[in-house]
C-alpha cells in the first residue's frame, strides 16, 4: 500500500485495486500509442472498441455467462434498474414478486408497484432487516413473471446464502457482491449491478439478461430502457461509460492475477473471518446481523452506545481507516470490504477494533 493511501472501508464508490489505478495513470494521456487518452475516444473507434469487446469476453469467461444471457453496459446505477426490470419483464403476467430484506430491495419494490399487481413474497423487516428469510418462508406465486431479490444488502450487513428454489424466473440485484462467487445464470433473467462496489467508478451499471425477455418492455417504456434497444445496440445505441468499461477490463485482468474469480471467493471468505472474529472475540463490539446472514462484504457492527461508536468511527478515521461509519439511516458502523481491499487493511482495522476495546477496560 502507497504511504499515501488510506484503507477507505466505503461501501460505494469504494476501493480499486491500487495497480489499477497506477495503470490507468500511466495510460492516462495516451492509451496504448494511441496518443489519446481513453476519455478522449470516440467510442466507434478501433481503440475503444477493442477495449469493449474485451472486458466483454472477459466478463461472460470470470463470470461463465451463457451465450442465453447477453451482458449490457448501460447508466443509470443500481436504481436505474429497479424500473428497468419490471418495465420490461411485468408484461409477461402483470405480477411479480419481492423479497423485502434491505433498504434497496424496498426501493426496487415500490418502483416496481408504478407497473403492476407486485407482491411481498417475504420480508424480514420485522427485525430490521438482520435475517434472510428462509426457503420454507418465501411465497412465491404461480404466475409471478418473476422473484426478485437483492443478493447482499449493503446497509444491512447480509447476504443471501441460497438462490431462492422459485417457479418464477429471478432477478437479482447483485451490486455489492458481484464478481465474488458464482452465479447460476439458468435460474435468472436478470442480473444487475452497480459498477461502483467490486468492479469500477461510478458510472456503469452491468446487466446480464436472458435474451428471451427482450421485445416484452411495455409500448411506453423510453428507448434507454428497453433491454431489446439495449441488446440491438450493442450497449451502444448512445454513448456508452467509456472510461468506468475500460477501468472495468482492467480490474478484469488484476482479477486473474489473483486467480480470477475462485481466487475472489478464497480472498473474501478470509477477509470476512478476520473482522466477524474479532467481533465475535470481543466484549465490546457486537455484529448487527444475524450469524448465518452475515455478509462477506459489508461486516456491520456496533458498540451498543451512539456516542461510543462516533468515538470509535473518528479515531479509525485518525489512523487511517476511513468510512467505517454505518449509514447514515442505521448508525452503528459498517466495514465495506469489497474485492479491492487488501487483507492487511482488515487485519489492521481488526487490531485497532481490540486496541480500541482494550483502552476501555
Ligand atoms: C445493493 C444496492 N442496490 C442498489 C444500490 C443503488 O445503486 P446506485 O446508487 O448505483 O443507483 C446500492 C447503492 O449502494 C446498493 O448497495
Amino acid at each position: 500500500m502507497a504511504s499515501d493511501r488510506v484503507y477507505n472501508f466505503s461501501a460505494g464508490p469504494s476501493m480499486l485495486p491500487i495497480e489499477v489505478l497506477e495503470q490507468a495513470k500511466a495510460e492516462i494521456t495516451n492509451f496504448g500509442g494511441s496518443g489519446t487518452s481513453v476519455m478522449e475516444m470516440s467510442h466507434r473507434s478501433k481503440a475503444f472498441i477493442s477495449i469493449f469487446e474485451e472486458t466483454k469476453a472477459n466478463m461472460r469467461r470470470m463470470l461463465n455467462v451463457p451465450e442465453t444471457h447477453e451482458i449490457l453496459f448501460l447508466q443509470g446505477g443500481g436504481t436505474l434498474q429497479f424500473a428497468m426490470a419490471p418495465m420490461n419483464l411485468i408484461p409477461r403476467t402483470g405480477k411479480a414478486d419481492y423479497c423485502l430484506t434491505g433498504n434497496f430491495a424496498n426501493l426496487a419494490f415500490k418502483e416496481a408497484k408504478k407497473y403492476g399487481d407486485i407482491s411481498v413474497a417475504a420480508s424480514s423487516e420485522d427485525r430490521k432487516f438482520a435475517y434472510i428469510p428462509p426457503q420454507s418462508e418465501l411465497k412465491i406465486r404461480e404466475d409471478a413473471s418473476y422473484l426478485y431479490y437483492c443478493s447482499n444488502n449493503t446497509i444491512e450487513g447480509t447476504e443471501w446464502k441460497y438462490v431462492p428454489d422459485s417457479p418464477a424466473p429471478l432477478v437479482c440485484d447483485m451490486s455489492s457482491n458481484i464478481l465474488t462467487q458464482p452465479i447460476d445464470f439458468p435460474k435468472y433473467d436478470v442480473v444487475f449491478a452497480g459498477a461502483q462496489k467490486n468492479m469500477a467508478p461510478a458510472g456503469l451499471t452491468v446487466v446480464f439478461v436472458n435474451k428471451a425477455c427482450a421485445g416484452r418492455a411495455f409500448p411506453f417504456t423510453p428507448v434507454m430502457l428497453d433491454y431489446a434497444a439495449m441488446i440491438k445496440g450493442d450497449s451502444m445505441h448512445n454513448t456508452p461509460p467509456c472510461w468506468p468499461i475500460y477501468i472495468l477490463g482492467l480490474v478484469l485482468k488484476w482479477m486473474d492475477t489473483l486467480g480470477g474469480l475462485e481466487g475472489m471467493q478464497k480472498i473474501k471468505a478470509s477477509k470476512a473471518k478476520v473482522l466477524y472474529d474479532a467481533i465475535d472475540s470481543s466484549s465490546l463490539f457486537k455484529g448487527c446481523a444475524d450469524k448465518e446472514a452475515r455478509s462477506d462484504m459489508n461486516v456491520t457492527f456496533s458498540t451498543g452506545s451512539e456516542e461510543l461508536d462516533k468515538k470509535f468511527v473518528k479515531e479509525a478515521e485518525a489512523e487511517g481507516f476511513v468510512n467505517v461509519g454505518g449509514h447514515r439511516s442505521v448508525g452503528g458502523m459498517r466495514a465495506s470490504i469489497y474485492n479491492a481491499m487488501p487483507i492487511e487493511g482488515v487485519r489492521a482495522l481488526a487490531d485497532f477494533m481490540r486496541e480500541f476495546e482494550r483502552a476501555r477496560v
